[in-house]
């Protein structure tokens, strides 16, 4: 397959040593070996999401993952875990050449990385982090905007609007993240400015992914209205809407507090939603761009779409243009 698909050479595909500018986000409960390894082979960049894993499982899946490819691959360690420093070292220790930071100052960890060599990508959703992250060293920046899945950002600026700003105010490279799930926002991306995206919901719908296969089938059935944001007031998440997000919702509403707000999250929702597949009960993160995937596919097939409708699409634009 790979020779007919087109090379798209950025400063992001020579940053990471890869073939494609096409990154899997790296997704807690989704993003593990059985999804890495398949991006990487695809001439991607696949990133374990350590965020929902303990430091020994962490471990085990820099294993798998080297075990399955020889190809380039992070990881991505939100910094909301208290944890963190311990993911990080885990990461020096086996040798990760390449980390994602998010959700945290972009300054704790991004000099110990940089003096072991590692490249660092942190994840960001506004114009001032993005130069903060700059600022820190980092060597590159992900834009991300509010319609991606998962933790979103309390400035709710969108994709689109998000990313030629940080492009404009940056001299790093920036890769676009939220809201893109087939070769018309993968296009539109590049168009932006942007050197390479980053893809979450569309990647978690794969055969491959190792998370429920209702939890996949909520993204399929899912529509352009599905998703909503919950618990804005302690960590606004995108996720499909169901029985336990309106329960959210409606307590949100009334002026529920933080506290009690915690209660009823209680443990472990989102692995409820996504790993055992409890569509009522469990939190099912997701973005917008759900409603944009019609099937599951394999990862194969989805870099195939992605890179051969990068043509139709230009060819789409090509024929506008009037010749007189
Ligand atoms: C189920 C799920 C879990 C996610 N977990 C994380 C995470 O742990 N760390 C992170 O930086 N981003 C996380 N994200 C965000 C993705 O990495 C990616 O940036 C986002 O999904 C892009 O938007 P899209 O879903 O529209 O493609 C998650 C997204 C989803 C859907």
């Amino acid at each position: 397959m790979a020779k007919e698909l087109p090379k798209l050479k950025t400063r992001i595909t020579e940053l990471l040593g890869i073939e494609h500018p096409i990154i899997q986000g790296g997704m807690a409960w989704v993003a593990d070996h059985n999804l890495v390894v398949p991006v990487s082979e695809a001439g991607g960049l696949g990133v374990i999401g350590a965020g929902s894993m303990t430091p020994s499982q962490l471990v085990g899946e820099i294993m798998a993952v080297r075990a399955g490819t020889s190809k380039p691959f992070a990881v991505n360690v939100p910094m909301t875990r208290p944890d963190a420093a311990k993911l990080i070292r885990i990461c020096l220790e086996q040798d990760v050449k390449i980390v994602f930071t998010s959700a945290g100052n972009p300054a704790v960890f991004t000099p110990q990385l940089k003096e072991k060599g590692v490249t660092v990508i942190h994840v960001v959703s506004s114009v001032r982090h993005a130069l903060k992250a700059e600022r820190a060293g980092v060597d590159a920046v992900v834009a991300e905007g509010w319609e991606a899945g998962g933790h979103v950002s309390r400035e709710e600026t969108c994709t689109l609007t998000l990313v030629p700003q940080v492009v404009d105010a940056l001299q790093i490279p920036v890769i676009a993240a939220g809201g893109i799930a087939d070769a018309r926002g993968f296009v539109a991306a590049l168009a932006l400015g942007a050197e390479a995206v980053q893809i979450g919901t569309r990647f978690a719908a794969t055969v491959e992914a190792n998370c429920s296969i209702y939890y996949k089938n909520a993204i399929v059935r899912a529509e352009d209205a599905a998703t909503v944001v919950v618990t804005r007031s302690l960590q606004p998440t995108r996720v499909i809407r169901n029985a336990f997000a309106e329960q959210l919702l409606r307590a949100e509403q009334r002026g529920v507090q933080e506290p009690q707000l915690r209660d009823m999250l209680g443990e472990g929702r989102s692995r409820l939603g996504i790993v055992d597949g409890d569509l009522s009960e469990g939190l099912l993160e997701a973005g917008q761009s759900a409603g944009l995937v019609k099937a599951l596919r394999t990862v194969e097939l989805i870099f195939e779409e992605f890179l051969n409708g990068y043509r139709e699409v230009l060819k789409r634009l090509e024929g506008l243009q009037q010749r007189r």
